[in-house]
């Protein structure tokens, strides 16, 4: 057998299994697994590393409208390329739906922006904000068709959020197409009343944030979204889930045998409410939906990770530049919390926090870490098991371990377009060297060495979790 590389001597790690093996990689894919594979043009040294499927990070936000004089900080070149440096081979964004827009149009317009322009490979969730009959009776079926197997609805934020009719109506639009669905559990009303609240007692500073989004905003709509799935019995993922009372709905729901699931983000593990209190609006760095909790909501989500209520870590990755007028200080003259752009930059973080405090602190293991930032994503959106794992016949997207090495987080080691990480002195240990998409190296040894474009459009399968229940 020929070889175009191989990776020899490292510790191979899957979601099941720890492993002593040679990769050899032909054609972009992995073609054998051993010891003995022979000589090929080029052989990569990977004594001392792990050999770890590239991370998927399945949910970032990469240049969506996000209001008047408001810009996403990454395009899909800086986004994709600050992906690679993370360890990450794959993501997934949003082609984001406008109220009167046609969903077909905003594919394509969303295509336009990223063919050409990856490092990595992508694949995109559609964001269904406008539930009109045309929408859900003909595009949202024909796209699923075409490989858009996943979708975003929002219980929350103007413009976007679905009320429970439109929510029912999406859900069997779900059901019939067998479309993974996703959904931002947080009750509009809710925070639009304490807003409102908060503002009038003078109470706008962006610590505020926390305030007006409190936990039992969060763990209602979780609780409605999953009682409305219910009734139509269509699997669900809930995305960013923050605190241990919307896990425990998820639990709850799954111990009644309802398809229902979760995602969890390292802002959830690593920030708390305290971090969004900084003078003169600093804390506007760390808003974002849900607002980062405390403590034992930290805890809450370990324990989720640890427990299999959460099945994806994903960044949520939607990053605005803080020292710039489009960015998260843009809305002029508006000095309330409301107007500061949700979201927060990670996707070059994820797996550097999630390797260190989880997999070195013993929290969890390494097949675990494995699961919850490639495999689970490949599985949950269509894509396994060309995407997600080391076996014959995968595609070749791997990442190369240094599990030693000391890293303290800083913005200097960046490489995408924000100008600041929420993550700033964080100490990790455990970095991602090299990371290889279909077999060739993007990052090498630290060095970007891929090519503008070399990145895949990646057309999915439908989830293999959204089978609904025999009617
Ligand atoms: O604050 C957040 N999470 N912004 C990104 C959009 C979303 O809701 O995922
Ligand atoms: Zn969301
Ligand atoms: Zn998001």
């Amino acid at each position: 057998m020929t070889f175009d590389t191989i990776i020899r001597g490292g510790t191979v790690a899957t979601a099941s299994d720890t492993f002593q093996c040679d990769v050899g990689i032909a054609g972009g894919r992995i073609a054998a697994l051993g010891s003995d594979l022979g000589t090929a043009p080029e052989i990569v040294d990977a004594s001392g590393l792990l050999v770890l499927p590239g991370g998927i990070d399945s949910h970032v936000h990469i240049s969506q409208p996000s209001g008047p004089g408001i810009v996403m900080a990454d395009d899909f070149a800086s986004a994709t390329r600050s992906a690679a440096f993370g360890g990450n081979t794959m993501v997934l964004p949003f082609a984001m739906q406008q109220k009167g827009e046609s969903l077909r149009e905003v594919v394509k317009d969303y295509h336009k922006k990223a063919d050409g322009q990856c490092y990595i490979d992508v694949s995109f969730h559609l964001i269904i904000a406008d539930a009109s009959d045309a929408v859900l009776g003909q595009e949202l079926p024909a796209l699923v068709h075409d490989g858009y197997t996943s979708f975003k609805v929002f219980m929350t934020y103007e413009g976007l959020a679905l009320s429970d009719m439109e929510m029912l109506k999406v859900m069997t639009v779900a059901r019939e197409t067998g479309a993974m669905m996703m959904v931002h559990a947080e009750n509009y009303d809710a925070i639009r009343f304490l807003t409102d609240r908060l503002e009038q007692a003078g109470k706008t500073g962006t610590l505020y944030h926390g305030a007006s989004r409190p936990i039992p905003v969060e763990r209602e709509a979780t609780h409605r979204a999953i009682s409305l799935a219910e009734l139509i019995d269509v699997p669900m993922m809930i995305v960013h889930v923050s605190n241990g009372q919307a896990r425990d709905e998820i639990a709850r729901a799954r111990r009644r045998g309802l398809k229902i699931y979760g995602e969890t983000c390292p802002q959830y593990l690593m920030l708390t409410e305290q971090d969004m209190d900084g003078l003169n609006m600093e804390g506007a760095k760390y808003v974002c939906s849900p607002p980062p909790r405390d403590k034992e909501s930290q805890q809450a989500c370990w324990e989720g990770l640890q427990q299999g209520i959460f099945s994806l870590f994903s960044s949520d990755h939607c990053p605005f530049r803080y020292d710039d007028a489009q960015g998260k200080l843009a809305p002029k003259g508006k000095t309330s919390f409301r107007w500061v752009p949700n979201g927060i930059p990670g996707v070059e973080t994820r797996l550097p926090i999630l390797f260190s405090e989880g997999v070195n602190k013993g929290r969890i293991s390494l097949n675990e870490f494995v699961a919850l930032t490639a495999t689970n994503h490949a599985r949950t959106y269509g894509l396994y098991p060309k995407k997600g794992t080391i076996a014959v016949g995968t595609d070749a997207d791997i990442a190369l371990w240094d599990a030693k090495r000391e890293v303290t987080i800083s913005q200097s080691l960046m490489h995408g377009g924000t100008d600041y990480t929420p993550y700033e002195g964080i100490k990790v240990t455990g970095w991602p060297v090299s990371t290889m998409v279909r077999g060739r190296f993007v990052v090498r040894d630290g060095e970007l060495v891929g090519k503008l474009g070399a990145g895949d459009y990646v057309p999915r399968e439908k989830s293999e979790l959204a089978k609904p229940r025999a009617a």
